[in-house]
């Protein structure tokens, strides 16, 4: 683990859901202390907020903002990061590091739109970092050093899992992690209808099917068994679950799944060339 310095600052630029997140997870792994991070958003009341929760440093002024940091996260919205980067461009140096979770936005376009200026990172996270279960790709992009890609994996790790890629990979990525919380909210929502349909209460189906899903997560990934080797310890012979299992496969159930995610890297693909 590569930990930020004492004197080190990292400063958000747009104060939203994943920048609270990180800034929940960063101060709650020790990875950075409050007085170490700054926020900035064009909210006033957003900015407060982060203020009195995390007791963080907080501006409605990105160039300010930017100026007092050593690493900088840029947390907006896809649509409004060229504008936000002109902006900040006259704060930037190339001894910051500039980490962009702009889904879909290259390291390219940053370092463009910053003028050529400071070393970028991308990381492609998705919805469960908000909980601190997040699961994310860093990749380097101009200018950054060994250091950088630690740091940031650092950073990340303190909102869940992270891996370390080229940023070729990242549509593969969104693909997979970024749009697969929708393909696993529809199943949830398929097995629930299922409890209903066998007699179940609409929320005890709910409840019966979200749990089911975490626990076989957290079996799969403490437990470090592979998800066929677990599968065939559910199916007995003549039993139960084979028999649902069976109607899966007939279905299509794996095929499905293998061709939702190679139709969101498409797309994201698709997205990247606009
Ligand atoms: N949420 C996820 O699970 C997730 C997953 C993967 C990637 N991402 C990426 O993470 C980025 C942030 O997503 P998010 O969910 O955190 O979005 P968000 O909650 O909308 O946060 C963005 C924040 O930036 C503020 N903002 C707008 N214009 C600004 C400006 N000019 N200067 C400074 N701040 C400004 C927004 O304020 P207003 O609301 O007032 O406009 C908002 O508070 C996005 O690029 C997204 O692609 C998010």
């Amino acid at each position: 683990m590569t930990a930020i310095k004492p004197n080190e600052k990292i400063g958000f630029v747009g104060g939203g859901n994943i920048a609270e997140a990180l800034i929940r997870g960063l101060i709650a792994a020790g990875v950075a202390q409050a007085r170490q991070i700054f926020a900035a958003d064009v909210s006033a009341e957003r900015v407060e907020a982060l203020r009195s929760r995390y007791k963080v440093h907080t501006s409605t002024d990105n160039v300010r903002t930017v100026q007092q940091c050593h690493v900088v996260v840029l947390a907006v919205k896809p649509q409004i990061a060229e504008g936000v980067c002109r902006e900040i461009a006259k704060g930037v140096t190339n001894h910051q590091l500039v980490v962009s979770v702009a889904a879909g936005i290259t390291t390219g376009q940053i370092h463009e739109w910053l003028g050529g200026r400071g070393r970028i990172m991308r990381v492609m996270t998705n919805t469960p970092a908000v909980v601190l279960a997040g699961a994310s790709a860093v990749a380097p992009g101009p200018g950054v050093t060994e250091r950088d890609i630690r740091l940031v994996e650092t950073m990340f790790g303190a909102v869940g899992e992270v891996v370390a890629l080229d940023e070729q990979d990242l549509d593969a990525v969104t693909g997979l992690s970024g749009s697969g919380p929708a393909f696993v909210c529809l199943a949830v929502e398929a097995l629930a209808d299922g409890g209903v349909k066998a007699g179940l209460t609409r929320e005890i189906s709910l409840r019966l099917a979200v749990q089911t899903v975490l626990g076989t997560a957290l079996l799969m990934k403490e437990g470090k068994e592979h998800p066929g080797v677990l599968k065939d310890k559910v199916a007995s012979p003549g039993g139960t679950t084979i028999a649902g299992l069976h109607e899966l496969e007939k279905g299509r159930f794996r095929g499905l799944l293998i061709s939702a995610v190679e139709a969101a890297t498409r797309r994201s693909r698709e997205l990247g060339k606009r």
